[in-house]
């Protein structure tokens, strides 16, 4: 199917929402809690897989979506942890196949304070990857009704771009897209800092090797530079890796999803305007009156407007 201008409403399914509110979170049992990325990685990140059978999560949960979690104990204040979420890791079916263990993955949240030397650590990451097995906790959601696949996701194809733990609905996304069959383009660029970083990496990289239409695309940022001697970004393979990108990115009916660090969005924009591809945009009459790749650089940091085909979770 080829979208013609005018109708360039993506539809996504309808999904359930909060059927459990930080008020009234459900508790489910940890039944997997493994190390994600290889084992000499400086991050610590982690796959942590909940067993949700028999409560109102059970098959329910989609790609996209994010699930909350509350830790236990107090806070600084003395006052009950808040909700974080947790981007959804696992496919439609679950990674049991039966929609009743859902997965995320968690990066622990460590910071040095340099004023007086002293660790802090992440309340819910550090919580949730301390768990083991048969440890209960209390989850709340699903949250995210529009950052999800598309309602006939056949027609079309997709390129998604991942910062660190940003991969995890893009894992969840692939695998629904790979057990569907769908045969357009699928291209996944996944930036990190070093090779010790890359998550899910044989799983996408056994991806690469049995299905022609999936490319596997990575940035590492720490270890080598750019010609310039800026660092390799998911922005840069816009330039660097056009020949793969651009001739999908070109195409009418391509879906961008970008997930990860909120920088990278005002840098993937920018990359996109000078290779040209304007379509994805919605600029205001001020920015139709410029060149397109004269466009300020202010106008990507401040949020330029986007089309229909672009879906994003940054923060
Ligand atoms: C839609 C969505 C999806 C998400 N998905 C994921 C995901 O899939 N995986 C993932 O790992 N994360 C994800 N996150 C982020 C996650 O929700 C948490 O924000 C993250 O895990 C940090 O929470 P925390 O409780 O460990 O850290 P917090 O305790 O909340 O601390 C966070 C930061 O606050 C500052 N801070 C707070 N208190 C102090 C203090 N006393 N001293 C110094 N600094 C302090 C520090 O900078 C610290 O790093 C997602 C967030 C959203 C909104
Ligand atoms: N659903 C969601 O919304 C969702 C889900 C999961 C995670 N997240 C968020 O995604 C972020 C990922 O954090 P992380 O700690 O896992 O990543 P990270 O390890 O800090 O960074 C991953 C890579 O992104 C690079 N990077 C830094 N600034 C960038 C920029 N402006 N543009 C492009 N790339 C840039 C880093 O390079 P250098 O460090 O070398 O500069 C590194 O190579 C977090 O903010 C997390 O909360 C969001």
């Amino acid at each position: 199917m080829i979208l013609d201008e005018k109708e360039q409403e993506i539809k996504v399914p309808e999904v359930q929402l909060n059927l459990y509110k930080p008020t009234d979170p459900v508790l489910v049992p940890i039944v997997e809690n493994r190390i994600a990325t290889r084992a000499a990685s400086p991050h610590y990140i982690r796959h942590i897989v909940f067993d949700v059978s028999g409560t109102k999560l059970e098959g329910i949960v989609r790609p996209g979506q994010s699930i909350g979690i509350l830790a236990d104990g107090v806070d600084n204040n003395g006052k009950p942890h808040k909700v974080r979420l947790y981007s959804i890791a696992s496919p439609s079916e679950g990674e049991d196949g039966q929609g009743r263990h859902i997965s995320t993955t968690v990066k622990r949240m460590v910071e040095e304070h340099w004023e007086d030397n002293s660790l802090f650590l992440g309340a819910c990451s550090n919580f949730l990857c301390d768990r083991k097995p048969g440890d209960m906790v209390r989850m709340t959601g699903p949250s995210g009704k529009r950052f999800l696949l598309p309602e006939n996701p056949a027609d079309y194809n997709y390129v998604f771009f991942a910062t660190g733990t940003g991969i995890a609905p893009f894992r969840a996304m692939i695998m629904d897209l790979m057990h569907s069959g769908v045969t357009s383009d699928i291209l996944l660029v996944f930036g990190c800092a070093y090779r010790t970083d890359y998550l899910y990496d044989t799983q996408f990289e056994d991806y690469a090797k049995t299905h022609t239409n999936f490319k596997y695309i990575k940035a590492v940022s720490r270890e080598n530079l750019r010609p310039d001697g800026s660092k390799p970004y998911v922005q840069t393979t816009l330039l660097d890796k056009a020949d793969v990108l651009m001739p999908v990115l070109k195409k009418k009916n391509t879906l961008i999803y970008i997930c990860g660090m909120k920088g990278m969005e005002a840098g993937i924009y920018q990359n996109m305007v000078l290779q040209g591809l304007v379509e994805y945009f919605k600029p205001d009459e001020t920015l139709q009156a410029i060149e397109p790749a004269k466009w300020p650089w202010e106008v990507f940091k401040k949020g330029l407007k986007t089309g229909e085909r672009l879906f994003v979770e940054v923060y």
